[in-house]
């Protein structure tokens, strides 16, 4: 069955309630991948082949954070074509998130908001999860690791958060993304300053590189809402701390254009975010040139929206909503008409990042 004639079924659900739906069909497909000590391959293609961080990616299409919180299928997003997946944001300490609901489509928009503010099973119950999967199988495909802070925790005291996260579980990871910029978590997007920055990003290191050998690469996960020249400050800053790359963006706390009448508080993501993520994708590359590699992600649902994010800088890019409203085989969809476009206008895929910067 198509999705586009599934989609009004499960749009009756409540979304999140969809959402843990999804999660254990992928649970299931986990289990028994598991148990066959096999799993499929993601879709690739000679043009889409890339290194970086001395990690090879079959394809740029990677799964967002926040729709694998747990760890619930890392061996399971190549079979929709994912070539990599960031799994969390994983909080030191299991915590529940905000009070349903906290889950909101807006399907004349193609949007979604949330406020699920960091469910999560805790560092050390998803890194007993990762031992076990990855003792069984190792992972088909790179998987980043999101790492952000407890509710509970003082936000002086947020680097030890971020400490216990990588001791837990940079070992599990082909990169670790800083989560600073989740609008659900108060006080969380003020670590972006560069005298908490700093500090927090000095600790990681420090962690890092005591925890796995080599030391993982540590990629900053920026908002949307930040202006221009917060964004060329968070670069330098980011330089001098021995930062790898970037994650761009994050859900924003604006609400651009919106046709659905809503009044929720959270972060928004999907089709109203999309240029200025890419405006952001864009400003981060003007400032860090072509050294740190960027992930582009937010509203990306077709291939040409994610040939617009490398073009503007990006050398990965990920999906979550657009998933939402496209169906489960996007990413691969989104492969597929990349390596076309690329293709089209003679290029492999490291030629193309950044031409439109
Ligand atoms: C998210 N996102 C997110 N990001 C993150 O760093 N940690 C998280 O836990 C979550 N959780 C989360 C839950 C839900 C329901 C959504 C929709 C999004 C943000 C996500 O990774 C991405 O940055 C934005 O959603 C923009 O991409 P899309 O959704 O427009 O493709």
């Amino acid at each position: 069955m198509r999705y586009k004639a599934l989609r009004p079924l499960l749009f009756r659900l409540d979304p999140e309630r969809a959402h843990r739906g999804a999660l254990a069909a992928v649970g299931l497909l986990e289990a028994l991948f598991s148990t066959l000590r096999w799993a499929p391959r993601p879709w690739s293609h000679p043009l889409l082949a890339q290194r970086l961080w001395g990690v090879d990616f079959a394809n740029p299409v990677g799964l967002a954070a926040g729709f694998d919180k747990n760890a619930a299928a890392p061996h399971v997003w190549p079979l929709f074509g994912f070539g990599f997946a960031e799994l969390g944001t994983v909080t030191a300490l299991a915590q529940s998130g905000n009070p349903p609901p906290r889950l909101f489509r807006l399907t004349a928009d193609a949007a979604l908001i949330n406020r699920l503010g960091f469910n999560s099973a805790g560092a050390a119950a998803v890194s007993a999860r990762l031992a076990t999967l990855t003792a069984r199988l190792a992972p088909v495909v790179p998987l980043g690791i999101n790492l952000g802070k407890s509710r509970v925790t003082p936000l002086e005291a947020a680097a030890g958060d971020y400490v216990e996260g990588v001791r837990q579980l940079a070992g599990f990871a082909s990169y670790l993304a800083l989560n600073v910029s989740s609008p659900n978590t108060p006080g969380l997007r003020d670590l972006q300053e560069e005298a908490r920055l700093r500090p927090l990003l000095e600790a990681v290191q420090a962690a890092n590189a005591a925890a796995v050998r080599p030391p993982r690469p540590v990629l900053l996960k920026v908002a949307p809402d930040l202006s221009d020249d917060a964004l060329g400050a968070i670069v330098a800053l980011a330089r001098s701390a021995g930062v790898a790359g970037f994650v761009a963006t994050n859900t924003t706390v604006a609400r651009p254009g919106l046709r659905t009448r809503i009044d929720e508080a959270g972060g928004l993501s999907g089709e109203p975010l999309r240029d200025r993520a890419t405006a952001v994708v864009r400003v981060l590359r003007r400032h860090a040139g072509p050294d740190l590699p960027i992930v582009g992600v937010g509203g990306v649902a077709s291939g040409a929206d994610a040939y617009a994010k490398i073009r503007a800088g990006a050398s990965l890019v990920q999906v979550y909503t657009g998933m939402i409203y496209e169906g489960p085989w996007l990413a691969r969809r989104i492969a597929v008409d990349l390596a076309a476009l690329l293709e089209r206008d003679g290029l492999r895929l490291p030629e193309a990042v950044g031409r439109d910067a």
